[in-house]
């Protein structure tokens, strides 16, 4: 059943932050991929956190001020192109269903905010976002400025309507947390799929085909990013996704994999031994990075900074460094100095949500901002070991990173990802299972 009522309650918080003026929020363009073949479509995020719409070719326009309006502009009805492409809401139908104020053909759409532009003091659009629309937006403005001597006024502040849109995204409510849980449920049943059919001889690709089957299988629309499935040496290539390499005996695996579930993501990343058993130098550096993910997981609470998890992470991993001699020195100079970046050399997480990398700013003025209920993050340490005369050749080629996804709750955080295992017995068993 869809909650016609919590999106109009987004829509209006909305204008009520904007005070006064239009705001014009298009969602994203089809994409052609060659031919007469499209990427699979996929909405803007704020499109949809504000409407629930997800057909392509629609707008969302929303007057602020004493008489607040949410206007669609969308695909009209056509029975000749729905024959080809399928069901299409129409003005009439998205306007009843969604729950918006009116609703009009997309073809009206400049002729419409003409005029809805018009005496308006101010302009709020996702600028910069799509050009396209930029350059739209800005011409439509100077015809309503065209308009002068007939005692009309274009708006005169033109604002980036993403500054309010992140902040509100920013906070998780009940409902965006739900589908969180699929989307993290789904993700985390991929990975243990993934764990079962792991063996030596198998390819990169046999895997990835396990994760997308278990998405798909369970209803997720689509991989929330490219899977990345890295056996071997291929794991300290951070962004590794030919998967495309034989998986043998004696190495690790990791997987960087999870769902997208009616627009939310999740992202998980497991390492584990692709025989079923880590070696000694693997588990030394697997127990090191776990040790480190899980002081970072307690370190996620509320009223703790953006960078305490990170801080935290890296204190953890700098200590083993020195004591598995990857690092030489003090742990503080090894701090200080940052040698411990030629084994971790990226961040401990980021916001999620409706993108992988989810909107909202990580400092205000200038401070890493504290957490709060309702954000949601992952923390993922890793450690990334290339061959070096330097460095013991037990350790060669190792990359491991445990990736889990947190929501901040009043008391600390829930762990959305639990469900998949990461301690070293753990995985044994499970892999160990027929
Ligand atoms: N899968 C992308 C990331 O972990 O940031
Ligand atoms: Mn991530
Ligand atoms: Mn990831």
């Amino acid at each position: 059943m869809f909650n016609t009522s919590l999106y109009a309650s987004r829509r209006s918080r909305l204008i009520s932050q904007m005070q006064r003026g239009v705001a014009v929020i298009p969602t994203a363009p089809e994409v052609l991929r060659n031919g007469d073949a499209h990427y699979p479509y996929r909405f803007d995020s704020h499109f949809h956190y504000l409407t629930g719409f997800d057909e392509p070719e629609a707008v969302l326009v929303l007057i602020a001020g004493a008489v607040p309006q949410s206007i669609l502009f969308c695909r009209a009805k056509d029975i000749e192109r729905e024959i080809w492409d399928g069901f299409r809401y129409g003005p009439d139908g998205a306007k009843e269903k969604f729950g918006f104020d009116a609703a009009f053909p997309i073809a009206q759409l400049d002729e419409k905010l003409t005029g809805l532009m018009g005496n308006q003091p101010a302009l709020f659009h996702p600028l910069g976002a799509h050009a396209p629309w930029d350059d739209r937006i800005l011409a439509l403005r100077a015809c309503v400025q065209a308009q002068v001597r007939s005692g009309i006024t274009a708006p005169n502040e033109i604002h980036d309507i993403r500054m309010l849109l992140d902040e509100m995204r920013l906070i998780k409510d009940s409902d965006e947390l739900g589908i969180m849980r699929r989307s993290a449920t789904i993700s985390a049943a991929a990975h243990i799929r993934a764990m079962r059919a792991t063996r030596p001889g198998k390819m990169e690709y046999e895997i990835e085909a396990e994760l997308l089957h278990e998405f798909r299988k369970n209803g997720a629309q689509a991989p929330a990013y490219t899977s990345i499935v890295a056996g071997g040496a291929n794991a300290c290539v951070l962004h590794y996704i030919s998967n495309n390499a034989l998986l043998q005996d004696g190495e690790l695996l990791l997987i960087d994999a999870a769902c997208e579930v009616d627009g939310y993501a999740a992202d998980i990343t497991r390492t584990f031994p692709v025989n079923g058993r880590f070696n000694g130098a693997q588990k030394d550096v697997y127990e090191l990075v776990l040790s480190a993910q899980i002081a970072a997981i307690a370190a996620a609470r509320p009223g703790a900074h953006w960078n305490e998890p990170h801080d935290t992470a890296v204190c953890v991993l700098a200590q083993g460094f020195v004591d598995l001699k990857l690092c030489h020195g003090s742990v503080e100079a090894v701090l200080e100095s940052g040698s411990y970046k030629r084994f971790y050399m990226h961040r401990t997480g980021h916001w999620l949500g409706m993108d992988v990398h989810d909107v909202g700013t990580y400092k205000l003025d200038n401070n890493w901002r504290a957490l709060q209920p309702g954000m949601a993050l992952t923390i993922e340490p890793g450690c990334y070991i290339r061959p070096a005369e330097d460095v013991p050749q037990a350790f060669w080629n190792i990359g491991i990173r445990i990736e889990d996804d947190v929501a901040i709750t009043a008391q600390g955080c829930e762990v959305l990802t639990e469900a998949v295992p990461k301690a070293v017995t753990a995985i044994e068993d499970l892999m160990r299972q027929p």
